[in-house]
C-alpha cells in the first residue's frame, strides 16, 4: 500500500491524532465538501437539494468504533429522527449504517437489534436501509447481522469490497433474488493475509465481482468513482441485458459531483452517499487517504485559519 495512505489511515484510527485535528478550528467549507452538516436539518436540507437535481441519496450518520451502550442509542435515535423527518424524500433517500456505530463492539446482539430498530422506521417510512461494511474483523459479524434482519426486512443491502480476497464468494452468496448489494474497492488499511494489496488486482476483483452481481438477480450498487470502472460496469451491464434502472451507480457526496449528473441525465439511478453529524473525522481521514490531492486541500485550511 503507498506509504501516504498508510499513515494517513493509521492516523484515522490514533486517539491522540483524533483529538488534534477535531478540535483544530478545521474551516467549515473543508468539512462541508464532504459532509453535509452536523444536525438532521442540514441532512434534510442536503437530500432535498440533490433529490431535485435528479439523483437519490443514502444518509450516514457519522459515528463509528462506539464502546459505549449510550452513544450507540444517540446514534439510533439520530436515525430513527432522520427517517421520520424525510416526509416524502424517503421515496429516493435510504440510510446507510455502521453496526460499529450501534454497538457491534460491545455485543453483535446489541448491534442487531439497534439496526433492526432502524430497519423498523425505515419500513414505516417507505425505505430501505444498506450496512456499510468496516474493517475485516467485523465482515463475518456484518454478513450474520445482515442475514438476521433479512428474514423480516429482506431489501437490507451490504456493502462488499472487492480488495478482501473472500469478496468473490461473498458476492455470489448475495447475488440472489431482492438483494442489494454495495461494491465498493474497500477504504480500511488491512493486511495482505486477507487483501489485495496492488490497485490493479482490487480493480480487476472488483470486476469479477461485478459481473457475478450484473448474472445474478439482485440490485447490484456499484459505489466508484473510478471513470475506468464506470465504463466498464456500463458496458458489462449492456452485455448481461440490464437496462438503467435495473443497477444503481453510487458515488459520495462532494465527489466527482458533474459526473454524477452527467450519468443521471443518461438516465442511470445515480445515488450519493451523504454523511452527517458531529462525528467527521474519521470519514474525512479516509477520504483524505484516497487522494492525496485532498489532504493537501486540508492541511492547506488547517494551517490558514
Ligand atoms: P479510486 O480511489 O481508485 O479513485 C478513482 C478516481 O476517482 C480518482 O482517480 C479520482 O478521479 C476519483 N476519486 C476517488 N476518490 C476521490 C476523492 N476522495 N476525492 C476526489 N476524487 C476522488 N468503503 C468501505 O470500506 N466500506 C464501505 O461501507 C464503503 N461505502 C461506500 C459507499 C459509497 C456509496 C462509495 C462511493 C464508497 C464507499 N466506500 C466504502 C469507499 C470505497 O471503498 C473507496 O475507498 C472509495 O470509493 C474510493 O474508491 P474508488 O472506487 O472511487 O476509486
Amino acid at each position: 500500500m503507498n506509504p501516504l495512505r498508510s499513515l494517513i489511515l493509521a492516523a484515522a484510527r490514533n486517539g491522540a491524532t483524533r483529538r488534534l485535528v477535531a478540535t483544530a478550528p478545521v474551516s467549515r467549507d473543508v468539512v462541508r465538501r464532504f459532509v453535509a452538516g452536523e444536525t438532521t436539518e442540514d441532512a434534510v436540507a442536503v437530500t432535498r437539494r440533490l433529490v431535485d437535481s435528479g439523483l437519490a441519496v443514502t444518509l450516514d450518520h457519522l459515528g463509528e468504533d462506539t464502546t459505549d451502550t449510550e452513544q450507540a442509542e444517540h446514534t439510533v435515535r439520530a436515525y430513527l429522527d432522520l427517517l421520520s423527518a424525510l416526509g416524502p424524500l424517503a421515496a429516493h433517500a435510504e440510510v446507510s449504517v455502521k453496526l460499529t456505530a450501534v454497538g457491534q463492539l460491545l455485543d453483535e446482539g446489541l448491534a442487531r437489534d439497534n439496526a433492526a430498530r432502524i430497519c423498523a422506521a425505515a419500513a414505516e417510512a417507505g425505505t430501505t436501509v444498506t450496512l456499510d461494511m468496516e474493517d475485516h474483523t467485523t465482515t463475518d459479524s456484518t454478513l450474520r447481522v445482515l442475514d438476521g434482519l433479512r428474514r423480516e426486512h429482506p431489501w437490507v443491502g451490504a456493502v462488499l469490497q472487492s480488495y478482501l480476497h473472500r469478496t468473490l464468494d461473498d458476492v455470489l452468496d448475495l447475488s440472489g433474488p431482492g438483494s442489494r448489494v454495495r461494491l465498493c474497492k474497500g477504504a480500511y488499511a488491512e493486511p495482505e493475509s486477507v487483501a489485495f494489496q496492488e490497485p490493479v488486482e482490487v480493480d480487476k476483483s472488483y470486476v469479477r465481482c461485478t459481473n457475478a452481481l450484473l448474472a445474478g438477480s439482485g440490485v447490484p450498487m456499484f459505489a466508484t468513482h473510478d471513470p475506468r470502472l464506470v465504463r466498464i460496469i456500463g458496458e458489462r451491464a449492456q452485455a448481461h441485458g440490464r437496462p438503467p434502472g435495473s443497477y444503481e451507480h453510487q458515488m459520495l457526496y462532494g465527489i466527482r459531483p458533474e459526473e454524477q449528473l452527467r450519468l443521471a441525465r443518461l438516465g442511470h439511478t445515480v445515488r450519493v452517499y451523504v454523511p452527517y453529524g458531529g462525528e467527521w473525522y474519521g470519514y474525512l481521514m479516509r477520504r483524505m487517504a484516497e487522494r492525496p490531492a485532498n489532504t493537501a486541500f486540508f492541511l492547506r485550511a488547517l494551517v490558514t485559519r
